[in-house]
C-alpha cells in the first residue's frame, strides 16, 4: 500500500501515528513491540516527530524494543552511525529503558559484528525466523535498502539473519539484516522522500523487476504487510 503526503511534515505525522498504532496493537497482542529502525538521513525527521511529547506520551516505552535494520561498521559515536542518529533524534528524549535498545555492535571485525548481532536477535526472538513487529526501511538512489546493495552477495543469503555487506560507493563496510528476516516482519514500512528518488520508486513499485538489480523489490513480506510512506515528490511518477 502506498501512502502519499504533500509534505515531509505530513508524512512524519502519519508515520508517528502509525508507530503509535502498531505499538498499541503489538503490546495488546504480545505484551511487547519490536522495531527495527532504518538509517541514513530520511528517518531523522520521523524520529524527531515521534520524540515529541504528543506522540511519545502515548507509547509504553518499557514494552518497546529497538533494533536496527543495518549499521555502518563504525564506532557508536561516529557521525555515520545509524544508532547515533537514532539516539540524538529520538532515544535520548524518551523514557525507554537502556536494556530495551539493541544497537549493532562495533566489534573487532565486521563479521564479528554480524555474528554478535545475529546472536542478540536469536536470544530475543525464539522463533525460527524473527517476527519483528515494525521494520522501517529507506531506499537509496540505486534501489538499495537497509544495507542490501545491488550485486551484493548479501542479497542471496537465505540462512543467516545478519551479514556483513559492502557498498560500491565509498564509505565504511556495513552490517545488515537479510531478506529472510526483513520479509518475516509483521509490517515493513518504507519511508522515501524527494524527487531524486522518484524514478527509482517507479521502478521498484513496478512488478517483476529483478530483485538482484533493485534490492528494495526483494522486500515482499511473507505474511506481513508492506507500506510505502512517500511524499509527493518521490511519488511523482506513480499513480
Ligand atoms: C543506511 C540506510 C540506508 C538508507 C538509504 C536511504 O544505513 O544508510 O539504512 O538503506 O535508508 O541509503 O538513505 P537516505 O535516507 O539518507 O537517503
Amino acid at each position: 500500500m502506498n501512502k502519499i503526503y504533500q509534505t515531509m511534515n505530513e508524512l512524519c505525522i502519519a508515520g508517528a501515528n502509525l508507530f503509535v498504532e502498531e505499538s498499541q496493537k503489538a503490546i495488546l497482542a504480545k505484551g511487547r513491540f519490536s522495531v527495527a529502525l532504518s538509517g541514513g538521513a530520511t528517518p531523522r525527521r520521523l524520529f524527531q516527530e515521534i520524540a515529541k511529547k504528543e506522540w511519545h506520551e502515548k507509547l509504553e516505552w518499557d514494552k518497546i524494543f529497538i533494533f536496527w535494520g543495518d549499521e555502518r561498521f563504525v564506532p557508536a559515536e561516529d557521525e555515520q552511525s545509524n544508532q547515533k542518529m537514532a539516539r540524538e533524534s529520538l532515544l535520548q528524549y524518551v523514557p525507554i529503558p537502556k536494556k530495551n535498545i539493541f544497537p549493532i555492535p562495533f566489534a573487532e571485525t565486521v563479521e564479528q559484528s554480524a555474528e554478535q548481532y545475529e546472536e542478540t536477535l536469536k536470544q530475543f526472538f525464539a522463533e525460527e525466523w524473527p517476527e519483528i513487529d515494525l521494520v522501517l526501511l529507506g531506499m537509496g538512489l540505486d534501489g538499495h535498502t537497509a544495507s542490501l546493495f545491488p550485486g551484493s552477495n548479501a542479497l542471496k543469503e537465505e540462512k543467516r539473519w545478519v551479514v556483513p555487506s559492502k557498498t560500491r560507493a565509498l564509505g565504511p563496510e556495513r552490517i545488515t539484516l537479510t531478506f529472510p528476516v526483513l520479509n518475516h516482519a509483521a509490517l515493513v514500512c518504507f519511508v522515501v522522500t524527494g524527487k531524486e528518488k522518484s524514478e527509482m520508486v517507479k521502478r521498484i513499485l513496478q512488478p517483476a523487476a529483478d530483485e538482484l538489480i533493485y534490492p528494495a523489490q526483494g522486500i515482499q513480506p511473507q505474511t506481513g504487510r508492506l507500506i510505502w510512506l512517500l511524499d509527493e515528490s518521490a511519488a511523482q511518477f506513480i499513480s
